[in-house]
């Protein structure tokens, strides 16, 4: 025979010589969710491991990310008082920014990325300001602006545009740039479906819409087209990441918006994934370390660059120890 695949499965080393996905950990993003209060750290039930941390033990927070080989974040806010218009969102001293100048302070060795969004800060808990019952995009975009500059004053080292209003990364841009944060870069959340995986996030932001769903905003998950435009227009608008949500049942249109632009793609495996694989390994119906493990190489070969993970912490001390390749 010619041709015998077994060859190159004949030992560890010539797999791990051969093999066409290597993960790193400097990919990884961690998501963590900030609220209100002092000396908090509450578990969310929904996503085992996962905890809301007040501002004055964040600190140590981030010394565990930092410790364990993680080095960048994802900040949510959670607020104590929400508001029509969410104006927690881009307060002086709201929950986020409060956040960041200790975590810059404290911690100023990770990077830190903000999610801009109006859902954990509107009384009603969609994405941006009302009109009736549906969500206004022109008079959405220029919150977004000011939250996301809000977040760069107070030491976003990046920001990450979620609330899938049309023309955010455009405004985004230009407010930061007329601000002389031209260097900032914009990581939009630019191919992100309405999707059930969001549930347990929703527990722990307290964001959940009051009434209806986002589908006016977010994706169609039915639609593969779609995506590459909502990809081109952020291109075009000037975003520099572009990121795919959720990632495991997605990772077709991961590989497709990796093929067709030469920005860096992301791929957030987002709460319902994490939980789903949480709850089938505490059952002790799968190996938590390999699902993981598994899951997390299958986003790399699908063409992801980066990877946003709750198990950012583990997937990094498996990387460091040889587990994961
Ligand atoms: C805010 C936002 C959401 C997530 C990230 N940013 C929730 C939503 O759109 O409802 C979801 C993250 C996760 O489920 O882990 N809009």
């Amino acid at each position: 025979m010619n041709n015998r695949p077994r060859r190159l499965r004949g030992n560890a080393m010539v797999r791990n010589m051969v093999r066409e996905t290597r993960v790193d950990a400097s990919s990884l993003i961690y998501p963590i969710f900030v609220v209100e209060g002092e000396n908090i750290k509450e578990e969310i039930p929904s996503m085992p491991g996962q905890y809301r941390y007040s501002v004055d033990v964040l600190p140590r927070a981030l010394n565990e990310i930092a410790d364990a080989g993680v080095s960048n974040v994802m900040l949510f806010g959670i607020p104590k008082e929400k508001d029509s218009v969410g104006s927690g969102a881009w307060a002086e001293d709201g929950i986020v920014q409060k956040a960041l100048r200790t975590a810059k302070k404290e911690c100023p060795d990770l990077y830190y990325i903000t999610d801009v969004c109006m859902c954990e800060y509107t009384s009603h808990g969609h994405c941006g300001i009302l009109n009736g019952h549906d969500v206004d995009n022109e008079k959405t975009l220029p919150v977004l602006a000011k939250t996301a500059l809000s977040h760069v004053q107070a030491g976003a080292d990046m920001v990450a545009p979620s609330d899938m209003m049309d023309g955010r990364v455009r405004v985004i841009r230009t407010i930061l740039d007329q601000n002389h944060y031209t260097n900032i870069p914009i990581m939009s959340y630019a191919v992100k479906y309405a999707s059930a995986f969001y549930g347990p996030f929703r527990e722990a932001a307290d964001s959940a819409p009051a009434f209806g769903d986002r589908k006016s905003y977010q994706m169609d998950f039915h639609n593969r087209k779609e995506a590459r435009k909502e990809v081109m227009l952020d291109v075009e608008e000037g975003a520099d990441i572009i990121m795919v949500k959720p990632a495991l049942s997605y990772l077709d249109i991961v590989r497709e918006t990796a093929q067709s632009i030469s920005l860096p793609v992301a791929a957030y495996s987002v709460s319902g994934e994490y939980a789903m694989i949480k709850a089938a390994a505490q059952a002790g119906w799968v190996d938590e370390e390999k699902i993981v493990c598994e899951t997390a190489v299958s986003v790399y070969r699908a063409g992801a660059g980066i990877l946003l993970t709750y198990y950012a912490k583990e997937l990094a001390g498996w990387i460091k120890e040889g587990r994961i390749g």
